[in-house]
């Protein structure tokens, strides 16, 4: 059986950055009260680019660096909670048309926050199973489009971009281990409650602002912290590695705050601990790979890394991967 690889990362970022200070102009916050709560500075807001644009480049820088030809990519996985349209066509389709993909197995994943690790794990099963030797998964969101702009509580922490990665069936520096899991029972907390079949689009709807995200952000804050804890003490446990063991810790990128409290309960130094919460804000699931791919760019990241992923997020949903770096 052949191992499932991570063999390449890349990201896109829209140009427009929206700062604390732009935000003091537009809601009653301050930039001392968004960086003393959340670590965040600033976050990139893509106005001319819809959620498959953003895709599509992040996709073509991983592709690059894979070395691999597109015609040897046979499945492309989009996780997205922020897709091109609500029901069809999938954003995966149109990435895997912007990058003149033919043939190729295309669908979208919806697992908010979790969206990178839940497609690591299909990825993983489809390369172990034999059905495909080379998956394209890519995080994308436009958070900008769901978010109530009139919302202190929301609109300071989210922001638009994508990462992308290739999957490979190779013989080395395979992913390791992979935990996914949910919560379905919690998942009024952290919600857009209309234009689904529940609250579908009217007028009303529109008016009640239902369209938008909605975040009960103190609980949702809780839960997220022991969540993520206890899914990296379980993994690490499970497969004998000590938190030092561990090259890089590249955790979901929601709250610096979040971030530290995981970071101490592990004894995880500033060394292994990636963040880049501050540029970006929350972008959902494109908060991993956008920081896989930061680490791998600035030489932070290096072939054979053990690397390791934690994430949380709506639905509830969680998860957490251990992989070794197989890109060059
Ligand atoms: N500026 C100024 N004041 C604010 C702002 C703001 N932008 N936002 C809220 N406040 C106020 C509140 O009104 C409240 O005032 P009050 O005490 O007078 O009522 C006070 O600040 C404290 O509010 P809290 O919500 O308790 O603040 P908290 O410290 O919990 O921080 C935050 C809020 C940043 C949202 C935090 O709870 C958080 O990060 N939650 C988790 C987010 C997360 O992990 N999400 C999961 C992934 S997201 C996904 O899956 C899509």
């Amino acid at each position: 059986m052949k191992k499932a690889s991570l063999i390449s990362v890349g990201a896109y970022t829209p140009k427009h950055i929206l700062t604390n200070f732009d935000l003091e102009k537009m809601v009653d916050t301050s930039n001392e009260w968004i960086v003393k709560r959340t670590g965040i500075n600033t976050r990139c807001i893509a106005k001319d680019e819809v959620t498959s644009d953003l895709a599509t480049k992040a996709a073509l820088v991983a592709l690059q660096r894979s070395g691999l030809d597109k015609s040897e990519i046979d499945a492309l996985i989009c996780a997205t909670v922020t897709p091109d349209y609500f029901c069809m066509p999938s954003t995966a389709c149109k990435i895997a048309s912007n990058l003149n993909l033919n043939n190729v197995t295309a669908f979208d994943i919806s697992a908010a926050c979790t969206g990178f690790i839940y497609l690591l794990d299909i990825a993983k099963s489809m390369i172990e199973s034999g059905s495909k030797k080379n998956v394209l998964i890519v995080g994308a969101e436009k958070f900008s489009s769901i978010i109530d702009w009139s919302d202190r509580s929301t609109c300071v922490l989210f922001g638009d971009g994508a990462g992308a990665a290739v999957i490979s069936a190779r013989d080395d520096n395979e992913i390791i281990d992979i935990h996914t899991s949910s919560d379905g029972s919690k998942g009024d907390l952290l919600i857009t409650p209309g234009c689904g079949t529940v609250n579908p689009a009217s007028q009303e709807v529109l008016d009640k602002k239902l369209n938008f995200l909605h975040m009960a952000g103190n609980e949702v804050f809780k839960v997220a912290v022991q969540t993520l804890t206890k899914d990296v003490v379980d993994i690490l446990e499970k497969n004998k590695i000590a938190s030092e063991q561990v090259d890089l810790f590249i955790p979901h990128q929601a709250n610096l705050r979040i971030i530290e409290a995981v970071k101490q309960r592990l004894n995880f130094t500033d060394e292994q601990c990636v963040v880049t919460v501050s540029k970006y804000g929350n972008t959902s699931s494109a908060s991993i790979p956008m920081a896989m791919n930061e680490a791998y760019e600035s030489g932070r990241l290096k072939q054979g890394d053990l690397i390791l992923l934690d994430a949380f997020g709506g639905g509830f949903t969680w998860g957490s991967a251990l992989l070794k770096f197989g890109g060059k």
